[in-house]
């Protein structure tokens, strides 16, 4: 496994396999690997050769956010990345991805303000940078990333769409504790006591999904019951849950064919964030019981 620091580095080692006609997946990661992490390289392995980037990107973070402390463990990360067959880990620092004179900024409009933009202003515009310069660097045919991070597929979509990126865009579903907790990198933040609590996210989630599939279809209502189960977890805050059409996020008032319900919920200081398809009911709400 090829370890390159360099973005020059990178280029060289991409035009060899540009030589030999190889394809290319990226994984793009901030590094703390998991298992979800470790699941979208499933998909990355149909390209000749496996990039993963772990970079802890500072433009995406905001000034009073959790930059300083995100987790780093290395000499983990390169090993369990090793012994998964990925031929080259991208490890750029900051001042390699935005040397002096750095001035340019991608900004994927009005996506970008809703849901985690409203408590993150910044952060996906520090997003769709780094991808798109990951992407000029890398030059993947295939990026592959997670469902957890729903807004951010839906941003990156319309990104590639609107500057005709070359590159397929892949998005693997959400890998889960057995409680139900979205693994995330984060979670190594929440304290014993925490732990449990932080389960609220999921079954608030399921809460949803299976009133909807029993045929409640006003999200006014589907929300209601959201932020009443939210709220009687003690440790719990809510910082928003809605319902959106995943193709330009915004709000629904009837779950349709393309219902996302999103979440972030503060479980002490530790910000984690979930998200689920609702699906129209089969039962047909217009016909009387029975
Ligand atoms: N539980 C998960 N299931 C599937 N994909 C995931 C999961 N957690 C993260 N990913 C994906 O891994 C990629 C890299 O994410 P990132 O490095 O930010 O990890 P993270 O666990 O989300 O960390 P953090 O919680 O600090 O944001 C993203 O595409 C993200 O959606
Ligand atoms: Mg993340």
């Amino acid at each position: 496994m090829q370890i390159v620091k360099t973005v020059a580095a990178f280029k060289r080692l991409r035009s060899a396999w540009d030589d030999q006609r190889l394809t290319v997946s990226l994984v793009p990661t901030m590094g703390a690997l998991h298992a979800g992490h470790l699941s979208l390289l499933s998909p990355a392995r149909e390209a000749d050769r496996v990039v993963v980037s772990i970079f802890v990107n500072p433009t995406q973070f905001g000034p009073h956010e959790d930059l300083q402390r995100y987790p780093r463990p290395l000499e983990q990360d390169l090993c369990l990345l090793k012994a998964r067959g990925v031929d080259a880990v991208f490890l750029p620092s900051a001042s390699e991805i935005y040397p002096e004179g750095y001035r340019t900024i991608v900004t994927v409009e009005e996506l970008s303000s809703r849901l985690c933009g409203v408590s993150r202003p910044g952060h996906f515009r520090g997003v769709a940078t780094v991808v798109l310069k990951l992407f000029n660097i890398v030059r993947p045919h295939r990026a592959v990333f997670g469902q957890k991070d729903a807004q951010q597929t839906v941003i990156l979509r319309r990104m590639v769409r609107d500057l005709e990126l070359d590159v397929e865009l892949i998005v693997q579903p959400i890998v889960r504790e057995a409680d139900g907790l979205a693994l995330s990198s984060r979670n190594q933040y929440l304290n014993p006591e925490e732990r449990k609590p932080a389960t609220v996210l999921f079954r608030s989630l399921e809460f949803a999904r299976l009133e909807s599939l029993q045929g409640e279809s006003r999200t006014g209502v589907l929300l209601r019951g959201v932020r009443e189960l939210i709220e009687s977890e003690r440790l719990a805050r809510l910082d928003y849950a809605e319902i959106v059409s995943t193709d330009d996020l915004s709000p629904l008032d009837e779950v349709t064919a393309q219902a996302l319900l999103a979440l972030a919920v503060f479980i002490g200081r530790t910000r984690l964030i979930d998200n689920t398809f609702l699906h129209k009911s089969l039962i047909d709400s217009s016909l009387p019981p029975g």
